[in-house]
């Protein structure tokens, strides 16, 4: 017979999603770390344009937001979802065309970045080239997700599958609006009304692409882990459509210093709040599904990190709806403490979730045993033990930023004050970088060497 090639194969869309996340935290985390020791050594790198702290800060953060965490969580989701819809991904062939895509994009637009080109606004960095290879591949995962959905043979819509094709539809217009794709050459609007649709689209690509996909495998894992029926799907639904009601405009407090109009930073401050709503129907579920059987999520490393990112997501929303307020802002904007909260969410939630999602899935998509249980442990000590730090410590260099210049002190004056708190950050960030690499290998060595699964 001949033999089927890979693109062709059952799960292999999954995996290659899977395997670029891996590769994408590896890389992402090490310019995470670029990033770190130019606030500790500025000099470090002088006179080596292309590892300039602007250009290296962009390719650290997109290459773990689109490239780690977007692309793991996807890759989860692609086995997950037939799963639950009992019938096939519609193609395998679409799902490695939008990763192949995907993976250009990211790495076309990290080239770029480090050459000096950028479009020079947060999280919209990349070059138009990319951008329209990333949109062309959340289209076809949209694509690829409704046909999965219509050729269903469960007729109960269980509520991963929402979130999962929440998560990529809204990308795929999250993405298009954000980075202003009908202005190629800017890819952006004009002055205060720019500032408007970036900060609509900063939070949104988290608020309804990222927490959406991570909810989806949440919801997945939670029953199968506490080994008992999801205590309420109803809750799952209202928690969908609360999101999409409230989190899509909350952007706004982001621009509570910015001269926009007071009726946004209204809506946007009220709708903070609001978002305990959906965040608390997953922990309520969490909680109700897993009663009198908690220990089991501290059994596995993969149910260790789904855990753990639940309660990394219940902390950041809960410091989310404070640091909204404009009379917090006045200590905690601009400076290290909302870079704590972006570790916690982006991170904690969304990225713990996603090696949750990575290592549960794995075995069943490579139809290998892992290679090292011990190392997916030891990748989630090395997480944790370096977000905390990074959590704790940017905390507290945010306060004393917020309080010298509160207090009227320039930032030159405080900037001396930061160095022992960005040392710490850069130790702990080591950590968080050597769990990427223990990952990456665990994930290679079970490819090359892991224990074939019987079927
Ligand atoms: C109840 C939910 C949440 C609320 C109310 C909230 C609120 C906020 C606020 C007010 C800021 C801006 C702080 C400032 O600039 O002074 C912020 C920043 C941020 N949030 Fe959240 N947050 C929530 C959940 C999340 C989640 C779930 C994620 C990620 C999955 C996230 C990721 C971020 C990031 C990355 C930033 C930094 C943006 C930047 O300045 O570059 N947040 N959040
Ligand atoms: C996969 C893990 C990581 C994720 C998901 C992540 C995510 C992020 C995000 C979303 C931001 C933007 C924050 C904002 O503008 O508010 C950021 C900035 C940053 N991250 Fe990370 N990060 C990770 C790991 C690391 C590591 C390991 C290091 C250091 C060794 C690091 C160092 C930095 C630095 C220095 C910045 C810029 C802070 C600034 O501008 O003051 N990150 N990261």
């Amino acid at each position: 017979m001949p033999e089927i090639p890979y693109w062709r194969t059952e799960y292999s869309g999954a995996k290659t999603w899977l395997v670029f996340g891996a590769l994408s935290m590896a890389v992402g985390t090490l310019a995470g770390l670029g990033s770190a020791i130019h606030l500790v050594a500025p000099d470090f790198f002088a006179n080596i344009s292309w590892l300039e702290f602007g250009r290296i800060r962009a390719v650290h953060v997109d290459t773990v937001l689109f490239g780690f965490v977007t692309a793991t969580l996807i890759g989860a989701l692609l086995y997950i979802i037939p799963k639950v819809l009992d019938t096939e991904l519609f193609s395998e062939p679409i799902a490695n065309l939008a990763a192949l895509l995907y993976a250009a994009g990211v790495i076309i637009g990290d080239i770029a970045l480090l050459a000096g080109y950028t479009q020079a606004r947060e999280y919209a960095e990349y070059i138009y080239p990319s951008d329209v290879l990333i949109e062309a591949a959340l289209i076809l995962l949209s694509y690829v997700a409704v046909m999965t959905i219509l050729r269903r043979r469960e007729p109960l819509l269980y509520v991963s599958s929402w979130y999962f094709l929440g998560g990529v539809m809204w990308g795929a217009m999250v993405y298009f609006a954000g980075n202003a794709m009908w202005h190629p050459w800017i890819g952006a609007e004009d002055g205060l009304k720019d500032a408007i649709l970036l900060w609509f689209y900063g939070h949104n690509i988290f608020g309804l692409v990222v927490t959406p996909l991570a909810t989806g495998i949440i919801y997945y894992m939670m029953p199968r882990i506490a080994g008992a029926p999801l205590y309420s799907q109803l809750l799952g639904i209202i928690g969908f459509w609360t999101l999409l009601s409230f989190y899509a405009h909350i952007g706004s407090h982001h621009l509570l210093q910015a001269p926009i109009p007071t009726w946004l930073k209204a809506v946007g401050i009220a709708d903070s709040f609001v978002m305990v709503l959906p965040v608390a129907t997953v922990l309520v579920n969490f909680w109700y599904t897993s009663r009198g059987r908690f220990s089991k999520f501290l059994l596995t490393p993969s149910a260790k990190l789904v855990l753990f990112g639940t309660i990394w997501y219940a902390i950041t929303c809960i410091q989310g709806p404070l640091q909204s307020l404009a009379w917090v802002q006045r200590v905690t904007h601009f400076n290290n403490w909302v870079i704590g909260h972006s570790h916690i969410a982006v991170l904690g939630f969304t990225g713990f979730v996603a090696l949750a999602g990575l290592w549960y899935v794995f075995p069943e998509v490579t139809g290998r045993r892992i290679y090292s249980l011990k190392m997916v442990n030891a990748q989630f000590w090395l997480v944790l033990l370096g977000l905390s730090g990074f959590f704790l410590f940017l905390t507290i260099a945010g306060l004393i930023q917020g309080h010298v210049w509160l207090m009227g002190g320039t930032v030159y004056r405080s900037v001396p004050m930061l160095k022992p708190w960005m040392t710490l950050r850069l130790l702990s960030g080591l950590l968080i970088i050597s769990g990427a690499f223990v990952g990456l290998y665990n994930m290679i060595m079970t490819l090359k060497y892991g224990e074939v699964i019987e079927k």
